[in-house]
C-alpha cells in the first residue's frame, strides 16, 4: 500500500520495477560514488532505502569499520532489504522505519548522506535537503540523485509513449510536483551553501528487456491514475498497457529518465 505522498508500489508489488531500474541506473550511480572514495567515510546515512541494492553496495564500500544507517518509511521495502542483508551476511547496516521528515531525531552526525529518487516524492523537499545537510559532520558530503522525467523521449514518435508521458505529467501537475525535478537539485545545493559541488548526468537508452519498465510503471500507477481521473476507464488503461507493447520493436529508440546527481561538501 503506497504512503500518502508516495504513489508507487512498495514491497513485492514494486520490486520488479525497482530491480529493472537498478540494472539500468546502478552502474552510473556506483561509478559516481566510487569517485568520492566512500572508504574514507565511517558514518553514513541513506534515505529511502527501497529494496536495498544500493544500501548493500554502499555498506560494502564505506570504511571497513563504518556503519550505514538506512531509513525508509515503508516496512515492506525494509523487509526486502533485510532479507538481502541476511543472504549476503552484511552486518554494518542499521535499518530504521522512519519518515525523512523526522530525520533530525537521529542523534548522530554523518560523513556521507545519500538519497536516490526520494526528493521528487516529497512536497517539502527544500526543508529535507536543509535537514540532511545539517546532519553532516564537517568535511562530510551529501549526494542526491533525482530524475528529469520530462526529458524522456521516443524516436520515432509513438502515440502510446506520448500518452504514458502525458499521464505522468498530468499527475505531477495535479499533485503540484515538478516533472523536471532533477533540474532543481543544483539550486538546492547552492541554497544550503554546499561547497565543491559536483554534478553528473546519465540518460540511458533502453534495450528490449529494459523497455518493460514503462509497462511496469503503468501497472503500478493504475489505481492512483484512476483515482485522479487521468485514466478514465479500465478500457483506457488496457488500451495503453497493450499499446506500449509496440515499443518493444527495435525501431523505437527510447531515452529513459535523465538522472541527475549532485554532491556537495560541508566544510
Ligand atoms: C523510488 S524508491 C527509490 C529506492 C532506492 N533509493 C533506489 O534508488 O533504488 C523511493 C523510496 O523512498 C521511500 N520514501 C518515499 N518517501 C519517503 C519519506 N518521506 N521518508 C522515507 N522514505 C520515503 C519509498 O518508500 C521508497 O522505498
Amino acid at each position: 500500500m503506497p504512503h500518502k505522498d508516495y504513489h508507487l508500489q512498495v514491497g513485492k508489488a514494486g520490486e520488479q520495477r525497482l530491480n529493472l531500474l537498478n540494472s539500468i541506473y546502478n552502474t552510473s550511480s556506483f561509478k559516481f560514488l566510487e569517485s568520492l572514495r566512500l572508504d574514507q567515510f565511517k558514518s553514513a546515512l541513506e534515505v529511502g532505502s527501497g529494496t536495498g541494492d544500493l544500501t548493500i553496495w554502499i555498506a560494502e564500500h564505506i570504511h571497513k569499520d563504518g556503519i550505514l544507517y538506512s531509513i525508509d518509511q515503508s516496512a515492506q521495502q525494509l523487509e526486502i532489504c533485510r532479507k538481502k542483508m541476511q543472504q549476503k551476511q552484511i552486518n554494518n547496516i542499521r535499518l530504521k522505519q522512519m519518515n525523512v521528515l523526522e530525520i533530525d531525531q537521529l542523534p548522530i552526525r554523518f560523513d556521507f548522506i545519500y538519497c536516490r529518487w526520494l526528493l521528487v516524492h516529497i512536497p517539502n523537499y527544500k526543508e529535507v535537503v536543509e535537514k540532511l545537510f545539517s546532519l553532516l559532520n564537517p568535511g562530510g558530503v551529501l549526494v542526491c540523485e533525482d530524475g528529469v522525467i520530462g526529458a524522456c523521449s521516443c524516436n520515432p514518435v509513438n502515440q502510446y509513449f506520448e500518452q504514458w508521458k502525458d499521464n505522468i505529467a498530468n499527475a505531477f501537475k495535479i499533485d503540484g510536483r515538478d516533472f523536471w525535478f532533477g533540474n532543481k537539485l543544483l539550486n538546492l545545493f547552492q541554497h544550503v551553501e554546499a561547497k565543491n559541488i559536483i554534478v553528473n548526468e546519465f540518460q540511458p537508452i533502453l534495450n528490449k528487456e529494459e523497455k518493460d519498465v514503462i509497462k511496469l510503471s503503468i501497472v503500478e500507477t493504475k489505481n492512483y491514475f484512476m483515482q485522479k481521473n487521468i485514466l478514465k476507464s479500465e478500457k483506457e488503461y488496457l488500451n495503453l498497457l497493450n499499446g506500449v507493447r509496440e515499443l518493444e520493436n527495435d525501431q523505437y529508440i527510447i531515452k529513459h529518465i535523465l538522472n541527475k546527481t549532485v554532491a556537495g561538501f560541508k566544510l
